[in-house]
């Protein structure tokens, strides 16, 4: 069941595919609504002590899945946290027990949608090692299979073309923030 949009958020999960654009889009609507930004990614390795590329490398996805879904429970379970956006890695909303701890935090979810090869291009300019990030026909097929959960957001932002403050702005308009 998705959160409705009924009631003022105060957790917002920016989820989709890698180059989506979750943490520029986040950390721009995090100063648009001076809320505070946190990407789930930076937490996971602080977590641990280790880049994703290491946990990766080293330890293998099922180990890097585990310790986002430990990060991502710390997380939506803290007290007193204020309004926070926050921009969740590729995998994370596609997993089904984060997508239960999301539902049962009451998090609203909002994905950012944009074609196999705009996503593609814009992590090659961007030059993040990304593990997952190996080829365009693997990025295409991993993104094929993963979509149909992203749609189970709360709302979805096509994100095409467009600059990151004006998806921004858009997102904080849907939600009746803006
Ligand atoms: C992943 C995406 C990455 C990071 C990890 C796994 C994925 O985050 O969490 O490499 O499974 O799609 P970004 O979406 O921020 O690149």
């Amino acid at each position: 069941m998705k959160p409705s949009l009924g009631s003022r958020p105060t957790v917002v999960l920016l989820v989709g595919f890698m180059g989506a654009g979750k943490t520029s889009v986040g950390r721009a609507l995090g100063q648009l609504l001076n809320w505070k930004f946190e990407d789930l990614d930076d937490r996971i390795e602080a977590r641990e002590g280790r880049s994703i590329e290491e946990i990766f490398r080293e330890s293998g996805e099922a180990e890097f899945r585990r310790a986002e879904s430990a990060a991502l429970n710390e997380l939506l379970t803290e007290q007193n946290s204020g309004s926070r956006i926050v921009a969740l890695g590729g995998g994370a909303f596609v997993q089904a027990r984060n997508a239960l701890l999301i539902q049962a935090a009451g998090a609203c979810t909002v994905f950012l949608d944009a074609p196999a090869e705009e996503l593609y291009r814009r992590c090659e300019q961007q030059g993040r090692e990304r593990p997952l990030c190996r080829d365009p026909e693997q990025f295409r097929k991993l993104l094929d299979e993963r979509r149909p959960s992203y749609l189970q957001a709360t709302l979805r932002v096509d994100t095409r073309t467009k600059e990151v403050n004006a998806v921004a702005a858009e997102v904080a308009c849907s939600l009746g923030l803006g």
